[in-house]
């Protein structure tokens, strides 16, 4: 068979596979999968914006939470909120930065010390972008010194969400399988510039685009042991992750996506849902399920499997 129908059959075959159909919109049946009463979540950046709003969906359908922030007093604000209004204990909080693994491993310490057991984790926790480099400025750089680059916008949105996962998945290799029928499930919070360039935002762009990728591969590693991974990436949400003033032209092109639509998508993970492996997306009001590189991949796979074949092996890893 020659190299063009055969790239087509496979490109055939992955309409067929659960990552659908090229920028397809995701449709599920009514009847979502919901979290189990008493299932624990444990959530980073979960004192404000996209993990706050996660966090009251999952309390509201009779989910225990531990809400990990940075910001130590919003965490426990929002906490005692919660406990207030359950009339019992279902929200611990956590001070703890993701990008310190001595300050995560604590926090996961205390939620297993409290629940027992984590079913879900949300690395969510994340910042907009730390200008890394000065404006380019051809005149002022010639008397500037070569500067160091602030990579904090990496450091946080792509090093402490694997670290956060990192403890997720050590956590749910050490419990049995919870009442959703898995041991856990990983939901990272990435964004549509994990698939789009952004010229204004190349350390967002690279730790989100890096999300999306570790997401696909540890989905794969971690198929066939009761534990699934998946990533919500939205465009632009009305949150405090940047100045009000940013929001202002969005608010008036209504370019903004609806919190709603993007707290659907983080439910559909959620219970008894089976979906590996994919990367939610919602921009205004569209959401489709973003479809992984298939370029070369009919070219590639091969010597891809079988690294991972060779790699298992040296590293003394049984997975086959
Ligand atoms: N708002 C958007 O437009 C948008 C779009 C796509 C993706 N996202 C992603 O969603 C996630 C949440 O963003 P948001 O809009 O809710 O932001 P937000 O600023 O409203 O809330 C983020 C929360 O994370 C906490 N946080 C920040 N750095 C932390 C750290 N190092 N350790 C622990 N907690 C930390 C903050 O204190 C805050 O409570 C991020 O990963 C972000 O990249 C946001």
């Amino acid at each position: 068979m020659s190299a063009a129908p055969m790239g087509f059959y496979l490109w055939l075959l992955l309409l067929r596979t659960p990552h659908g159909p090229r920028r397809s919109t995701f449709q599920f049946s009514p009847l979502m999968p919901k979290i189990t009463s008493g299932e624990v979540s444990y959530i980073t950046g979960a004192a404000a914006g996209i993990g706050k709003a996660v966090t009251t969906m999952l309390v509201n359908q009779g989910g225990r939470v531990v809400i990990a922030d940075v910001n130590g007093d919003a965490a426990s604000k929002f906490a005692s909120e919660l406990n207030e209004k359950a009339g019992s204990v279902v929200a611990i909080a956590v001070k703890s930065d993701t990008t310190n693994w001595e300050e995560q491993l604590a926090g996961f310490q205390l939620a297993i010390s409290t629940f027992k057991r984590i079913d879900y984790v949300f690395a969510n926790a994340g910042i907009a972008e730390h200008p890394w480099l000065p404006p380019f400025d051809p005149e002022a750089a010639t008397s500037r010194p070569m500067v160091k680059p602030d990579l904090a916008t990496a450091e946080i949105n792509l090093i402490g969400q694997m670290y956060t996962a990192a403890l997720a998945f050590q956590t749910f290799e050490r419990q049995e399988i919870g009442p959703s029928g898995f041991r856990g499930k990983l939901i990272l919070t990435a964004s549509v510039f994990g698939y789009f360039p952004s010229r204004a935002m190349p350390l967002y762009a690279s730790s989100k685009a890096g999300i999306i990728n570790f997401m696909r591969s540890v989905a794969g590693y971690y198929a066939d042991k009761n534990i699934t991974v998946n990533a919500i990436s939205p465009n632009l949400v009305d949150t405090t992750i940047a100045p009000d003033v940013l929001f202002i032209p969005f608010r008036k092109y209504k370019l903004l996506s609806d919190i709603q639509l993007v707290l659907d998508q983080f439910e559909k993970l959620l219970g008894d849902s089976t979906l590996n492996g994919q990367a939610l997306s919602i921009s205004q009001e569209h959401v489709w399920v973003h479809p992984p590189e298939t370029h070369m991949l009919e070219e590639n796979l091969p010597a891809c499997d079988l690294i991972s074949v060779e790699i298992f092996k040296l590293f003394g890893d049984k997975t086959p």
